[in-house]
């Protein structure tokens, strides 16, 4: 990277996620300067001076603790502000608390320079990206959530350890809602063009128990939340995925969440689909041919969204 080519990425919020969103993008390398603003600023002076002085370890970067202001000429605001699950919670139950948080929030954020683009992580993700979309009325290429960029990489994951390969040689997603209605994409997962249950025959190993990986996929943060109360490091890398996707201009497909706008017959929600990821943002959206139930699923997935945000005051 040139010097002069300032790369800069704003975190707003700075809780455990976007904490280890932070860790992530300070260790990639991809930015020359990286600003933490939390409405507690100790917090962010804390976590900005702790990532600091790590310094001499890394890439050269600027790291401080800031405010609204200083996120309007960011590349990236990843909005990661807001209450998170307890045990027994379900993302869409911290709705209209992160809602009230969001919607606070983001007129200090604005005008957002140049082709910046806001990357939603706080759940319930979805409903939050959807509502980011239609009160800044930026452009949907430029407003997109994390949406299931994370639940792919549990599923490639649980994937990998049944067919004894490793994870990036998996295509397999998982789109809808980053929640409970979530859709693993069965009729598409396949390692080198390969159905997964063929490769594992071929491999030698068990075949898949689809339900179980199904199940275990969804509930993936209720285990660790149950465990250890709060789920960071697996999405703070998802985040920097997505980042890195975006600055270098990979057109990389990941699961972000954005505008549905006429896919499978949906419209006017947010979910995840693959998409296309690149300076632009969530650039394309795919339409991969889906078996007819996982079209009903995901069907039933946007129900389910539109239900909570008819219950939002946007
Ligand atoms: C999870 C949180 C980020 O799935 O929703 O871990």
């Amino acid at each position: 990277m040139p010097v002069n080519d300032k790369r800069k990425i704003a975190v707003v919020g700075v809780g455990a996620v976007g904490s280890a969103s932070a860790y992530a993008v300070m260790m990639s390398g991809l930015v020359s300067e990286l600003v933490l603003v939390d409405i507690n600023r100790e917090r962010a002076e804390g976590e900005a001076m702790d990532l600091a002085h790590g310094a001499s370890f890394i890439k050269p970067i600027r790291i401080y603790a800031g405010d609204y202001g200083d996120c309007r000429d960011a590349d990236i605001i990843i909005f990661s502000a807001g209450v998170n699950q307890k045990p027994g919670e379900t993302r869409l139950d911290l709705v209209q608390r992160n809602f009230a948080i969001l919607k606070e929030t983001l007129p200090h954020l604005l005008p957002l320079a140049g082709d910046g683009i806001l990357l939603v992580v706080t759940n319930p993700v979805d409903v939050l990206t959807y509502a980011a979309l239609r009160l800044t009325n930026l452009p949907p290429n430029r407003v997109m959530g994390s949406g299931t960029v994370l639940d792919s990489s549990r599923f490639r994951y649980l994937l990998s350890a049944c067919c004894q390969v490793e994870p990036r040689n998996i295509h397999a997603y998982v789109v809808g809602e980053h929640g409970d209605t979530e859709v693993p994409l069965w009729s598409l997962a396949n390692i080198a063009g390969i159905p997964v249950q063929e490769f594992c025959c071929w491999r030698g190993v068990p075949c898949i128990k689809t339900d179980d990986i199904t199940r275990r996929v969804r509930e993936a943060a209720y285990e660790v939340i149950a465990r250890k109360g709060a789920t960071f490091y697996a999405i703070g890398l998802a985040v920097k995925r997505i980042c890195e996707s975006i600055l270098r201009d990979e057109n990389s497909i990941l699961t972000v969440s954005g505008l549905v706008d006429g896919q499978y017959g949906i419209q006017d929600v947010c979910f995840s689909l693959p998409s296309i990821v690149n300076r632009e943002g969530r650039a394309r959206v795919l339409s991969v041919p889906l078996a007819r139930e996982e079209e009903e699923a995901l069907k039933h997935s946007a129900g389910v969204l539109k239900s909570i945000l008819e219950h939002l005051d946007l």
